[in-house]
């Protein structure tokens, strides 16, 4: 069975992913890491992250790996660096060059083989697992976003800073000219703005337990 899950950035897709995960057993593949990985790869090549064709031949040479729940580079568990604000940015940028999208699409797709998993991203339901059994495309406000991000306490941004970067993303993400973040025609929309946590999990564990 696979799980896709889409929605924009600071949703909540990869608390409610590794919540699947662990209640179902299923694998967790966070698609946004792979972009992550791809722009550590392109920091450590000294590669000029502006230039976007030096860019994709440095994912195209990136080998990636998820060893036990961590992402590994060239061999190297890299999970720690993943989540810095500066990461963040690039990754949002990077995402949008066509060629890098396919290459982490077919990590995406290898890692994934013939496994039982939940997916989660911006094209999980659409490109990747146009398949996937259950689809769910998470939404919410992005005030409410900006103050979800700001109360994790992982970022050094203020409230105002955080809600105009998220609402950068949102713009760059949904003009994407391949992969861009949609709603899958046969997608639940569930939007979480006004939801507790665990009536998010209510919600979607309902939604997967019809195919179990
Ligand atoms: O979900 P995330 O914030 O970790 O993703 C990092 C970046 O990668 C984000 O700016 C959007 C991009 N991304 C994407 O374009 N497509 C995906 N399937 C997942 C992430």
């Amino acid at each position: 069975m696979v799980v896709a899950i889409d929605g924009p950035a600071g949703v909540g897709k990869s608390t409610l992913a590794q919540w699947v995960s662990d209640k179902y057993g299923l694998l967790n593949l966070n698609s946004g890491a792979f972009y992550r990985a791809m722009v550590v790869k392109v920091l450590d090549d000294g590669v000029d992250a502006n230039d976007p064709e030096a860019v994709a031949a440095a994912a195209k040479d990136a080998e990636i790996d998820l060893i036990e729940g961590r992402i590994h580079l060239n061999g190297r568990d890299i999970e720690d660096r993943l989540r810095t604000d500066h990461v963040d940015q690039w990754s949002s940028i990077i995402s949008t060059i066509v060629p890098v999208r396919h290459v982490v699409n077919e990590h995406l797709r290898r890692v994934a083989g013939t496994t039982d998993l939940v997916a989660e991203g911006r094209d999980m339901t659409t490109i990747v697992f146009p398949d996937a059994e259950v689809k769910i495309f998470l939404d919410a406000d992005s005030a409410v976003r900006a103050k979800r991000r700001l109360d994790q306490g992982t970022s050094d941004m203020t409230l105002e800073e955080l809600g105009n970067s998220i609402r950068e993303r949102d713009r760059r993400d949904r003009n994407k000219s391949f992969g861009a973040l949609r709603v899958a025609e046969d997608a639940v929309v569930v939007d979480t703005s006004a939801l507790t946590l665990e009536e998010v999990y209510d919600k979607v564990s309902g939604l997967i337990e019809t195919y179990l």
